[in-house]
């Protein structure tokens, strides 16, 4: 069977994936990445709310650092992705409305507010009337809203187009194979093995094959992230050019108990999402899901009754039992963990990439991802959340 040799191999061509890469790669690391379907899954599928204070939940402190530290590394990303290839990234700085439609909708998202400022975020609380000055078009009905100026959204599709381009670029070679095995020798890894059976040879792989990340053979099972798909169907729709746009910022709403986001594209394409289900690796998309998400934002914007239905799709969120990303380390030496990006997965691919760059060429994880190595899970896990170091990749 074939063999051949790389510096790093990277599992999986999501947006993760393809970010790492290309860190690595313009940095002279000489990089494979392997997907038989790339940029193609969740990071395609995915609305691209950049949301860490809309979406805060409570007591996950350390999460929401990783993510305000992903949100200010995002326009710096975007620039230079774009100055690379010429091709957008597709960062819209919009701003997050957070609106209520009912009473109980409005205690909710005070509530929050509430908790929002605790943590020093800045949040500004708004009347019915002043949330539907911002979106004239929201239903009459709308109780009051939560203005978050620093939250925004990507286009996540084109950023995927503008990865793949950049890791082109910059050398990159991408394998349209899924990766079965990784190779070791003891406790290190060695490299992969690909579906044709084919080998890699590599000193350092990473591994960011979101909810596939636990399916990967050839390692000890306790030391497999322990990451689940959770289901999320999402609606592509388009607004007429009479209507446009029929909103000015992302919205995040609460009606009647039900949680819905829509999201403006400047082209006039508007992200309805998501549903949030425990089926596995299914990603049929149900009648069930799509009534629900049409029920919520015709709720919110009667209009949505006028757009057309262009696209109706389901993707698979890396869900982990805290929430928060696995990053670093696997315990086996030479095998990286970049997985787990639950609902975040586009806001934190700066960070991601940034932090696992940094791993592989230095050996050491970097402080602010400390709190999410794949020991925390484990019985024996650091308590003190102290970085582990990792044999280095010179370049
Ligand atoms: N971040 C939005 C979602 O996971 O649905």
């Amino acid at each position: 069977m074939p063999e051949e040799a790389s510096d790093v191999v990277v599992i999986g061509a999501g947006l993760i994936g393809l970010s790492v890469a290309w860190r690595l790669a313009a940095d002279g690391i000489q990089v494979t990445v392997c997907d038989p379907t790339p940029g193609t899954q969740t990071s395609s599928v995915a609305a691209g709310m950049l949301a860490p204070v809309t979406e805060v939940e409570y007591g996950e402190d350390a999460l929401l650092a990783l993510n305000l530290a992903s949100v200010a590394a995002w326009p710096g990303f975007a620039a230079e992705l774009e100055a690379l290839t010429g091709l957008p990234a597709g960062l819209n700085r919009t701003g997050t409305l957070s609106v209520a439609y009912d009473v109980d909708d409005a205690a909710a998202i005070r509530r929050l507010a509430e908790y929002q400022r605790r943590l020093g975020l800045e949040v500004e609380e708004l009347t019915g009337r002043e949330t539907r000055k911002r979106e004239p078009l929201l239903a009459a009905g709308v109780t009051a809203g939560v203005w978050v100026a620093g939250d925004h959204s990507v286009d996540n599709r084109q950023t995927v187009a503008a990865l793949l381009r950049a890791t082109e670029l910059v050398g990159v070679r991408l394998i349209r194979q899924r990766v079965t095995r990784i190779l070791t020798t003891g406790t290190t890894a060695t490299g992969v093995q690909l579906e044709s059976g084919d080998t890699i040879t590599a000193p350092q792989i990473v591994a960011a094959a979101g909810p596939w990340s636990a399916q990967l053979e050839g390692i000890p099972q306790e030391l497999l992230p322990p990451v689940r798909p959770l289901k999320g169907e999402i609606l592509r729709l388009r607004v007429p050019e009479a209507y446009r746009p029929a909103l000015h910022h992302t919205v995040r709403a609460t009606a009647r108990g039900f949680a819905v986001y829509l999201v403006p594209r400047p082209g006039g394409e508007l992200v309805v999402g998501a549903t949030t289900s425990e089926l596995g690796y299914d990603t049929r998309v149900l009648a069930g899901g799509v009534f629900s998400l049409l029920r919520d934002a015709r709720m919110i914007l009667p209009i949505t009754d006028e757009l057309e239905l262009v696209e109706s799709v389901a993707g698979l969120r890396p869900a982990t039992p805290d929430n928060a990303p696995i990053l670093g380390p696997s315990g086996i030496d030479g095998l990286l963990w970049a997985t787990g990006h639950y609902r975040n997965g586009v806001l934190l691919t700066p960070i991601t990439a940034q932090v696992i760059a940094e791993t592989v060429q230095t050996g050491a994880v970097p402080e602010l991802a400390a709190p999410f190595l794949a020991s925390r899970f484990s019985e024996h896990g650091q308590a003190d959340g102290s970085a582990e170091t990792v044999p280095k990749v010179a370049r």
